[in-house]
């Protein structure tokens, strides 16, 4: 049975999207069946994957809003082992048009029951809020995972998001877990890099709940969007391309703990 996990923090630009998509290469270069679902209107885990949003004939919008099946809208990729059930523009409307809709915050989870057993992980890009697209990304979800940038005011916001996880545990999906903390764009020469790692693992000093995994800032993952390709496509001797396969090791192995 596929193992969703949901990549959430309401901050933007903190490594939602590239760790969703390089994630998921890495699950899938090691033959692991990766299904990238990309509930984000800007459909940058889309693009990354070398989609082209403009072509697209369907989107998760019509899975969402319109009850389509989800299996006719997902696409493969470049890699065998990992599929995308895609997201357009399109998708900047649902946060509104779901407010009536009925079942509004399962909506994904539903349209994901008939596709995800073919699949061993399920990966969800969010968008940069804690809006109904990414609540109903909560609801679909085993677990979360929240990618921290080491940067300043790294951990603003965190409470109100593990509050949120909080609230949608006790209210929509009561076996919600974190499946980890990841801080990304490490950069060994800052003191404040060095400093943002120590705060947020006094954060969550007991719980044990921050990857090993550390993502360092690297050139490479940020140029790999533009030719639509995951980093272990682009440049399989970076930096980027070792961490993202580092946490995919990482993830299974806690998988493989946890049964
Ligand atoms: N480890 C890294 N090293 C260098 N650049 C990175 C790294 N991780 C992400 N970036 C770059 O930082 C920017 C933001 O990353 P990304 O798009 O993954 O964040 P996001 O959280 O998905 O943003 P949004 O909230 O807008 O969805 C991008 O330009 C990306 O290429
Ligand atoms: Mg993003």
């Amino acid at each position: 049975m596929a193992k969703v996990i949901c990549i959430v923090n309401q901050k933007g630009g903190v490594g939602k999207t590239t760790t969703a998509v390089n994630l998921a290469a890495s699950l899938a270069v090691a033959e692991k069946k990766t299904l990238l679902v990309d509930i984000d209107p800007q459909g940058n885990a889309t693009s990354g994957v070398g989609v082209d949003k403009r072509e697209l004939e369907w989107s998760i919008y019509d899975t969402l809003i319109g009850d389509d099946a989800a299996a006719q809208m997902i696409k493969n990729t470049a890699l065998e082992y990992l599929d995308v059930l895609p997201s357009s523009a399109d998708l900047s409307g649902a946060e509104i048009e779901l407010v009536t809709a009925e079942h509004r915050d399962s909506r994904l989870k539903n349209a994901l029951k008939s596709v995800k057993d073919a699949y061993d992980y399920v990966l969800i890009d969010c968008p940069p809020s804690l809006g109904i697209l990414t609540l109903n990304a909560l609801a679909a979800a085993e677990s979360v995972l929240v990618p921290v940038q080491c940067e300043y005011y790294a951990l603003e916001g965190l409470s109100q998001l593990i509050h949120t996880i909080g609230l949608v545990k006790s209210r929509i999906n009561n076996s919600l877990k974190i499946e980890g903390i990841l801080l990304t764009m490490f950069d060994t020469r800052t003191n404040l890099s060095h400093q943002v790692v120590s705060e947020v693992e006094k954060f969550f000093k007991e719980k044990e709940l921050v990857f090993k995994t550390i993502i360092a800032r690297n050139i490479r993952l940020s140029e790999s969007p533009g030719y639509g390709k995951p980093i272990i496509l682009y440049d399989i001797t970076s930096r980027g391309a070792k961490d993202y396969l580092n946490l995919a090791k990482e993830i299974i192995v806690n998988g493989r703990k946890k049964n």
